[in-house]
């Protein structure tokens, strides 16, 4: 409960490389308890048998991962390519981890179009694939306050879009839901900046929101 409670938003910013504070060993094990924390989270429709070729789970959404060196080489390359990372390079000078978790939309016989597919047909599998999406990346926001590891979920920014997303391999017919930053467990000390999420505090009344029936 405790974790729940004290997730909050910490974009992490770093004007210049941070050496990554996990071994390789260490990393992984984190990785694989947060990608275990997102395979717990409830989920009502299996995927398209259409996304099932290089990753074959039924479950409706997938998680590409990034190690602290790869975020690293991702700024290098924005950089070479002349991309505006702005804050979303920051971060990546920080962060551990980098998840980029998508969601794969039923598109019922219809043709996969050649980038994402928004807006996605409007109808209950899809809502519901999305909301399993949202319960997995909780899961591992939640996990990773637990563990201790300062975290943001973000749309993305550029990473969204090539040549950002393409360098990443995020498949052109899966829909980004978020791109989550687990950020070392000093970061507060030695960040440049850490940015607080802007609706931290609106609208938590629970009776603003909330009422019997
Ligand atoms: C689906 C989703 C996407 C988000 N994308 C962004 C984003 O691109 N930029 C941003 O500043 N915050 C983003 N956020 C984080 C919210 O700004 C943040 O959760 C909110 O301000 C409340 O703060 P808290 O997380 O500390 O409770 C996103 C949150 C969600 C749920």
């Amino acid at each position: 409960m405790d974790a729940i409670k004290h997730r909050k938003t910490q974009k992490v910013l770093a004007n210049s490389p941070w050496t990554p504070s996990l071994t390789e060993v260490e990393r992984e094990e984190l990785v694989q308890e947060l990608l275990t924390l997102a395979a717990a989270a409830p989920y009502h429709y299996e995927s398209a048998a259409k996304y099932r070729t290089d990753l074959t789970s039924e479950l409706p959404f997938r998680c590409y991962v990034a190690d602290a060196v790869r975020c690293r080489a991702a700024v290098d390359f924005a950089s070479t390519e002349e991309v505006q990372a702005g804050k979303i390079g920051q971060m990546l000078n920080a962060a551990e981890v980098l998840l980029v978790v998508t969601w794969l939309p039923d598109t019922f016989g219809e043709p996969v179009e050649s980038r994402e597919p928004i807006p996605f047909t409007g109808n209950l599998r899809n809502m519901e694939h999305l909301a399993a999406t949202g319960a997995a990346i909780q899961n591992m926001l939640v996990g990773a306050t637990a563990f201790g590891y300062p975290n943001y979920w973000s749309s993305g920014g550029v990473l969204r879009f090539d040549p950002m997303r393409t360098h990443f391999n995020i498949p052109t017919e899966e829909i980004i839901l978020g791109t989550l930053f687990i950020f070392p467990k000093d970061a507060e000390s030695r960040a440049d900046e850490v940015v607080p999420g802007k609706l931290r505090d609106k609208g938590k009344a629970l009776d603003t929101w909330s009422k019997k029936v």
